[in-house]
């Protein structure tokens, strides 16, 4: 590997410069994708080694991003898994058989993932052959994935979710213990396939209170943690709206925390303290508005980063109607930046 900025800045390490990519850097920002999602669904883009690895490779060689990260989805693990289940185009994971009761978690079949998902662990060896930046594996946290099982679609206050939690809280535990070992076992294999880092994504954990994070989320998210401390590769644990949620961040066994848009990284670096790197957190909105502005907030957070132990990233995925270019100019802006000392 030729780049291993990213790696580095996740061992909080002093680098020459800041590396960046992007949360959803391969997708509808760019037309090369949307040519290509005219022709296939996107679960049958992510099925298809050849097409995945075109993908993850799109917004590398555009935007020369110092990480790849694997083109998939959070619920292609669970359609495996035997979950009747489809992505709608501007919705996100649709669940037929929504999970709401005990007798529903037994019909989860456990996740082997060479036999399961042979086509995800192609495209990673596939990949590490041609990339010379890391390749980031990734999942989603039992607690998201629960989101979807249980509500049965993208929802606002995941009022079913968490009804399962609090009125039958035996279920709760062992779907949450059920999903724990299926990631677990993803993410293992894909940094066995040679993948360099993984991200483990949380993204509507911040929905929860401190207590409830504490009680009905962290010990699964702690246990995927420990059981890749082995592998020695660097680990994200990312969600949005998490402010209230960053000091219990330090304390899960990541290696790096992400930061959505609403927590200045200065104040993200004091609650969280130095023993995790920390990756973020330009609003991707932002970049749907002038150069002008997307230069003096990326210096923003560059400064509030304090170039040791940052990776560059958005708060969340790139928006579908960003211009690609602005991307690709904003990779350049973090890479003249000088991180100094
Ligand atoms: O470049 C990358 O970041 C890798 C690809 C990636 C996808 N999904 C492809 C995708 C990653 C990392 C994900 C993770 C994912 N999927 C998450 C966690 C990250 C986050 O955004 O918080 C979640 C919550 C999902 C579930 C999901 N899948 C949603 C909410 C959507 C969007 C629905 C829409 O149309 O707006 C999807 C579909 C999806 N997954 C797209 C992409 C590129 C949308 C593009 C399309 O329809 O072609």
């Amino acid at each position: 590997m030729k780049n291993d900025l990213f790696l580095r800045a996740c061992r909080g390490e002093r680098t020459d410069r800041v590396p960046v990519w992007f949360m959803r850097q391969a997708g509808r920002s760019l037309p090369e994708y949307r040519e290509l999602r005219d022709r296939y669904s996107i679960l049958e883009l992510c099925g298809t080694p050849d097409l995945a690895v075109e993908i993850t490779l799109q917004p590398v060689g555009r935007h020369g991003t110092d990480a790849a990260i694997l083109f998939s989805d959070i619920v292609v693990p669970l359609q495996a898994m035997g979950v009747d289940l489809d992505i709608k185009e501007g919705v996100g994971p649709i669940v037929y058989d929504p999970i709401r009761m005990s007798s529903d978690v037994d019909k989860l079949r456990p996740l082997h993932p060479e036999e399961d998902v042979p086509f995800v662990l192609d495209a990673v060896r596939a990949l590490v052959s041609e990339l010379d930046v890391p390749l980031i594996g990734f999942a989603g946290a039992p607690f998201t994935l629960a989101s979807y099982l249980v509500d049965g679609g993208p929802s606002k206050d995941h009022a079913l979710t968490k009804a399962l939690m609090y009125s039958d809280p035996k279920t709760w535990h062992r779907l949450m213990e059920v999903l724990a070992a299926a990631v677990l076992a993803y993410l293992r294999a894909q940094l066995a396939a040679g993948a360099s880092a993984i991200q483990l994504f949380d993204s509507w954990v911040g929905n929860l209170s401190r207590i409830d994070f504490q009680t009905f989320a962290e010990p699964y998210v702690r246990h995927i943690m420990s059981g890749l401390e082995d592998l020695g590769a660097p680990r994200i644990y990312f969600g949005i709206h998490t402010g209230h949620l960053l000091e219990r961040f330090a304390a899960v066994g990541a290696d790096v925390a992400g930061i959505d848009s609403t927590v200045p990284l200065d104040d993200a670096r004091a609650l969280i303290g130095d023993s995790v790197a920390l990756q973020g957190n330009l609003d991707p909105a932002v970049c749907l508005g002038s150069w002008e502005v997307v230069e003096g907030r990326a210096l923003d957070v560059l400064r509030r980063g304090g170039g040791r132990g940052h990776v560059f990233n958005l708060g969340h995925g790139v928006h579908r109607d960003t211009d690609p270019g602005t991307l690709t100019r904003l990779v350049e802006l973090v890479h003249e930046w000088d991180p100094g000392g």
